[in-house]
């Protein structure tokens, strides 16, 4: 057999592990198997649980969460494999709107491409589900890399006043205020149900948190207000024109020596310094992105540099979290 084929054998096989695995994951997520195989059960306990359930489909789900190491098969019970449990501890993290992201809405738009590219079709608007839901959830996935960074940050530059653009859920402003009782947090939605989410989760932090549901170029609060500004996992929102609008609007609203923070993924990292030695995830993200009307897919990192020396913030840092998930990029507005 040639040597390409084999290896075009092995990029198959290794795609159809790599789906089988997200299928698998994410239908667990829906029908609660991870959760109810924490306790081990046979294959006939669940299907008396759950007497509509397809017996054989049930029977192969089994088999393939078996034979990809997500639960063990002992005595006739089955139950999750520390990898198993990994999963069931993140239930309602963003991994599982990544997972749902990437098994319902990815496949049918990358099907899509030829088409695209040859602009026999047109852009794509996001999908309902992915713009109210899974966009916003998706993104806790990095919280774990982003809080640690952004506890220090406000810690060491005692961030007084801070403002959220795309807050979504509200996730990093409800951990600062728990860390730092003192601080206020205004958060900015543009999505009228992410918003909703937000206020109905901060609800507790009323005297702290403030949702305003708006375009934040419609956002009109007090200029030099703030001492940080946070536009996390939503740079990819704005062309490039209006990221230099929004990085002046920001301009504005910060104190003098005040700092923006943006958190994004971005293409074409080096992939030598990571520990993933691969880069393709996120190009793969801002390809997705493209697809898109309105979207122009995720900044390189020159980029970013560009647009905040552009706009003239001063003293900028580019942070990479940790396996290079993403970047902060912090910078201040000049004191004078
Ligand atoms: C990927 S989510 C990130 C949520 C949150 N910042 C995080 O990191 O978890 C991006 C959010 O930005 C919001 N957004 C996009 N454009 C906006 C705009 N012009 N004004 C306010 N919010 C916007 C979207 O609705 C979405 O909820």
């Amino acid at each position: 057999m040639e040597i390409g084929m084999l290896a075009l054998l092995g990029k198959t096989v290794s795609l159809m592990e790599n789906l089988g695995f997200m299928w698998i994951v994410h239908t667990g997520f829906e029908l609660r198997l991870w959760e109810r195989l924490f306790k081990e059960a046979s294959k006939e306990q669940i299907l008396a649980e759950n007497s509509n359930w397809d017996s054989l489909l049930l029977d192969h789900w089994l088999e393939q969460a078996r034979v990809q190491e997500l639960i063990v098969f002992k005595h006739g019970n089955y139950k999750l494999s520390k990898m198993g449990k990994a999963i069931y501890d993140y239930r309602d993290y963003g991994l599982e709107a990544m997972y749902k992201e990437f098994a319902l809405h990815w496949g049918p738009c990358f099907a899509k491409l030829p088409d695209l590219m040859r602009k026999e079709i047109s852009q794509d608007q996001l999908d309902r589900e992915m713009e109210n839901e899974l966009i916003s959830r998706a993104s806790k996935a990095s919280e774990p890399f982003v809080w640690p960074l952004l506890r220090g940050k406000c810690e060491k530059d005692r961030w007084g006043n801070v403002l959220d653009v795309g807050c979504g859920e509200a996730v990093l402003l409800r951990r600062l205020v728990e860390e730092f009782p003192s601080l206020k947090g205004v958060g900015l939605e543009i999505n009228p149900s992410v918003a909703n989410r937000a206020a109905a989760l901060t609800e507790s932090y009323r005297e702290q948190i403030r949702i305003v549901a708006t375009d934040v170029f419609e956002f009109t609060d007090t200029l030099g207000a703030f001492d940080c500004c946070l536009l996390n996992n939503n740079i990819y929102y704005f062309s490039s024109e209006q990221r230099v609008k929004l990085l002046d609007l920001i301009m504005s609203l910060l104190v003098p020596g005040g700092q923006i923070g943006i958190l994004t993924a971005l293409r074409g990292v080096n992939a030598s310094f990571q520990l993933f030695n691969t880069h393709i995830p996120q190009n793969l993200m801002s390809f997705f992105l493209s697809c898109h009307e309105g979207f122009d897919g995720l900044p390189l990192e020159k980029e970013m540099l560009d647009l905040l020396d552009q706009t003239g913030f001063t003293e900028v840092e580019a942070i990479p979290l940790p396996f290079k998930v993403s970047h902060y990029f912090f910078a201040k507005k000049p004191l004078v």
